[in-house]
């Protein structure tokens, strides 16, 4: 398999940089300051904990916790993962045979096209830069073939944050239905929409051959749970899931179980405090980039924890992106890592986060970097 572009950068740079700008999810936090903000109770259900094995499922209460953030799907309709990196390996394992096609919207993590290639063909559509990220579905219609299996989403997505409009998902839908194939849709960015209007039903709610995969590390804020879950109205296919996870982690670490539950308690304090960061970090990115209008074109993404703006300067992205890294310690993603082997990928844009406090410092070094640059430009 190729290898993953992002985690790879990541491993040489996310704890090496100084100013990590480029972060997809929302500030964490403390053991301490959840269990804080879950009151008196949380302290002693942590401590309680039985460290045994958990069941492969997911805890029983911790599943009709995320059900609970579902409107069809029940705790049977759940299968947990540790993160949604081991969900989206088992589900194309278990999803996808030699003789399927797969198609797979472009840009997207890495995961999502890397899996599906490394089992079946799979084909390009794309998000339209041009067209504020709409998704081509004149592109899907063409793509799909007889043996099309699956087609795999995620909205918002990762790196544009682009979401479709209902109209749009409405009729992905009907055009997966009408051929019989399963929609598998990432939602890990979901509540994390700039207009609330935007955001669009969970898959699994609203299609029978729809899988919602999601993870506590987004828009929750606590990647090092390591929690995740796909949720589907197929039993047939969770119990598949159930079984191949059987020779991966076969369950998950209770202690994270029972914090997992612990903030799904508070999912509301939680998901509030996070909208409120992106939200003030969003107006500082629009200060920052109203200063430079000709280096760089902002947009607002329609939602998600980082945003996917282009950059004008003359040197071009990577080598803006790799000098404020290497002379500035500045970590930026630029568009090369999330270059795809199904179709061609918009060249300039880097991806920006949104999700963490102190990104002032950050923006301050950009400034210094760019200004002192200036007249190169
Ligand atoms: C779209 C998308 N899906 C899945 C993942 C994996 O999530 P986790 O690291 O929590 O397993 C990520 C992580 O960045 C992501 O951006």
């Amino acid at each position: 398999m190729r290898e993953f572009e992002l985690e790879k950068h990541f491993s040489k740079w996310e704890f090496a940089a100084r100013y990590h700008m480029t972060a997809s999810d929302a500030q964490s936090m403390t053991v301490d300051e959840l269990l804080e903000m879950a009151g008196d109770k949380a302290k002693d259900e942590l401590l309680n904990c039985w460290l045994g094995y958990t069941e492969t499922r997911g805890a029983p209460d911790l599943r009709e916790a995320i059900a609970d953030t579902y409107n069809v799907c029940k705790a049977d309709n759940i299968q947990c993962f540790v993160g949604i990196e081991e969900g989206i390996y088992a589900a194309m394992r278990v999803m996808l045979n030699s003789d399927d096609h797969a198609i797979v919207v472009v840009p997207n993590y890495q995961a999502a096209e890397t899996l599906a290639l490394s089992i079946c063909e799979v084909t390009g559509i794309p998000l339209l830069a041009d067209e504020n990220w709409r998704l081509d579905l004149d592109a899907l219609r063409d793509a799909i073939r007889p043996n099309t299996k699956l087609v795999s989403i995620n909205f918002p997505n990762n790196p544009t944050g682009a979401i479709p409009d209902h109209d749009t998902l409405n009729s992905l839908i009907d055009i997966c239905r009408a051929h019989d194939i399963w929609l598998f849709s990432d939602e890990v960015y979901r509540l994390m929409e700039i207009d609330e209007e935007k955001r669009i039903p969970q898959i699994a709610d609203i299609y029978e051959k729809g899988v919602s995969v999601n993870v506590l590390s987004k828009a929750y804020g606590l990647p090092g749970l390591r929690i995740g879950w796909a949720a589907c109205q197929d039993k047939e296919l969770l119990s598949s899931l159930e079984k191949y996870r059987h020779y991966m982690s076969i369950c998950s670490s209770a202690p994270s179980e029972r914090l997992s539950v612990i903030a799904l308690s508070i999912k509301d304090k939680l998901l509030t405090r996070n909208r409120q960061i992106v939200f003030e970090n969003r107006n500082k990115l629009d200060v920052f980039f109203s200063d430079y209008p000709d280096l760089f074109e902002w947009r607002h993404p329609d939602g998600g924890c980082v945003a996917y703006p282009k950059y004008l300067g003359a040197d071009g992205v990577e080598s803006f992106c790799h000098d404020l890294v290497e002379t500035e310690g500045v970590l930026l993603l630029p568009a090369s890592i999330y270059k795809s082997e199904l179709m061609d990928t918009p060249q300039q844009h880097f991806r920006i986060g949104m999700g963490r406090h102190g990104i002032d410092e950050g923006l301050k070094v950009m400034r210094k970097f760019i200004d002192r640059r200036g007249n190169r430009l």
